[in-house]
Parts: C-alpha cells; structure tokens; sequence
C-alpha cells in the first residue's frame, strides 16, 4: 500500500490568505523555520498506478499538479485518480470536487450523513449532476446502527477498508451542527491484504473511545489530527473563537490530549500528524513544541511525504 500525503494543513492552509498570526506572518516574511502547507488530503493506492482520493481540498488543482503519479498517461483525458472517499462533508474536505468536473461520472464514497450534507446545505451532489452524471454515490454504511463499515474499491484491488465512526463535529452548513450523530466524521483503517500492513487516517478527531483506541492499536501507522495544540489556540492567537472542541478536533497537549493517547500505543506504531491549523506551534521547526514531538517520536506530515506504512 501507498500512502501520498497531498496536503497538510488544516482549512485556510499555511499560510491563510487573510491571517496574521505569528505562524502566517512569519512564513510570509520569512522570519519563521516552517514549510507553506495546502489543505489536508491523502491519496492510497495498491499498485502506485491508480490512486484513492481520500478528500478532495480547495487545493486540488495544485497537489495534482504536483504529484506525477496522478497526471493523464493513458488516454486523451485520464487521471491517476480512479475515485474519491470522503472522511466527512467539510469544505477543506469536499470543495476540490468542484475541481474535479472534468472528470466526471466519478465514483465517491461517503456515509448518508455526509451524502445528506453534500445534498443539501452544502449541494454538491444535485450540482455536478449537470457535468456528465456527476458524482455516483457509493455508499458507506456508518450510521447510528453501523459503528464500523468494511468495503473494497475497484480502485485499490487487495486493499480492505473499514470505516470507523468518531466523535467530532458536523459542518456548519450541516442540521447535525453541534450535535453530531454517527457517520458526520469517520476514520478509516486500511489493511493491505497481501503484506497485512495497514494504515489508520483520522484527521478529524474530537473524543478517543475505546472503539477507536482498537483500530489505532492494531494498525501499523496512525496518521491523525494535528490540528491544533491547545482547545483554546485560536483565541489565545487573537484569530477566533471556537475551541478544538466545539470544531470535533482534540488538542494535541494536556493530559487527556492526542499526545497521551498516542503514547499508549505499541512502540512498532509509526505516528504522523496531518491536518495542521497555521496557528499550531509544532508548524514552527524550531519551537519548544516541535522538539516535543521529535522527542515523542512522533512525525508531522508535509506536503509531498510519500511513504509505506
Ligand atoms: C474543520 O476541520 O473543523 C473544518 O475544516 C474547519 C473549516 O475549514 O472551516
Ligand atoms: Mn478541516
Ligand atoms: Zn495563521
């Protein structure tokens, strides 16, 4: 199995077009050590010739660009990208299809929850029905009677996915804002049949429960949110006023945060971090914070990472 990391930052990226936080500002003028990062998306693949889009970021345009394995090779219009999974119905996760038009009918999986979404507040699905048929629905049975999902994908021959429900948020534009119902946010653990390694991607994540501590623990590489290292970042950074925990993403730091919870897992476990806020201090190379994670060892995705988990 082949995992590309083709963004990851958070929504709004690194840095964001219209934020001043020591972060951004820092970047732009080039008095911080740190890496611009786009809006956060992996693609998975089993034989590295077609790919599975997991999100489909604003950003789309320039991380297919940048990354051969998914240019046109065969046919007058082709893509190395044979189909689209999405881990919930928020913008930085779902607006790149609009970028994708082109390539439409295109396969894509979702819960109901999140097809709802796509449906209504936010109507992507009825939209780009007027681009050849637009988008086919492939559903992901994760819904309040459905903790887990297992499925294939024509796309990913000897891979098995499992989807796991998680507690986070729903989108703004969604009715279940605020009070999220199973299926708003999923993770996946992906298992490659054919070596058993697997992977577990979560970049939204608000509460660990014991359902999810078991697919952490049995997968060989956890990439999970890193969205923020403190609940309250965005206010202490003067940039806004929800915490982590009214966005469904779970801080870093303290003592019930994603750091102690990736610590109880097995020593072998590979530990990357993906779905960066700008205003997170491990974005800075030479911050106290980051030299905790390197200590942790613990890795954070950049743009470009190409690796087997
Ligand atoms: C989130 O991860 O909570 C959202 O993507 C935030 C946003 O981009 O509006
Ligand atoms: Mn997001
Ligand atoms: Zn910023």
């Amino acid at each position: 199995m082949q995992i590309l990391v083709l963004g990851s930052a958070a929504g709004g990226g690194f840095p964001q077009w219209n934020c001043n936080c020591r972060n951004c500002l820092g970047l732009r003028d080039g008095s911080l050590t740190a890496q611009a990062r786009t809006q956060s998306s992996i693609a998975v693949s089993s034989d590295g010739e077609r790919w599975l889009l997991c999100n489909a970021s604003p950003d789309i345009r320039a991380q297919i660009g940048a990354s051969p394995e998914l240019h046109p090779k065969r046919t007058p219009r082709d893509s190395g990208i044979g189909g689209v999974l999405l881990m919930d119905g928020q913008i930085d996760h779902t607006s790149g299809l609009l970028s994708l038009r082109e390539g439409c009918p295109l396969d894509v999986w979702c819960t109901p929850n999140v097809h709802q979404d796509l449906s209504t507040g936010f109507p992507l699905f009825p939209m780009l029905e007027h681009w050849q048929g637009g988008l086919h629905w492939q559903p992901i049975q994760v819904d309040a009677a459905h903790a887990t999902a297992t499925f294939s994908v024509p796309v990913c021959p000897g891979l098995t996915f499992t989807a796991v429900a998680l507690h986070s948020n729903a989108p703004p534009y969604s009715p279940r804002r605020g009070s999220p119902t199973p299926g708003d946010n999923i993770g996946l653990y992906i298992e490659d049949t054919r070596s058993g390694r697997s992977l577990f991607y979560a970049p939204g994540l608000g509460k660990p429960d014991d359902e999810l501590r078991g697919w952490l623990k049995r997968a060989d590489c956890v990439l999970a949110d890193g969205t923020l290292w403190q609940d309250d970042e965005l206010q202490r950074a003067g940039v806004g006023q929800a915490t982590g925990q009214d966005m469904g993403h779970l801080a870093l730091s303290g003592e019930n945060g994603l750091l102690s919870e990736l610590e109880r897992l097995p020593k072998s476990t590979r530990r990357i971090l993906i779905h960066i806020n700008n205003t997170n201090p491990i974005l800075d190379e030479k911050s106290r914070e980051r030299a905790e994670l390197d200590a942790r060892n613990i890795e954070i995705a950049f743009d470009g990472l190409r690796f087997e988990p």
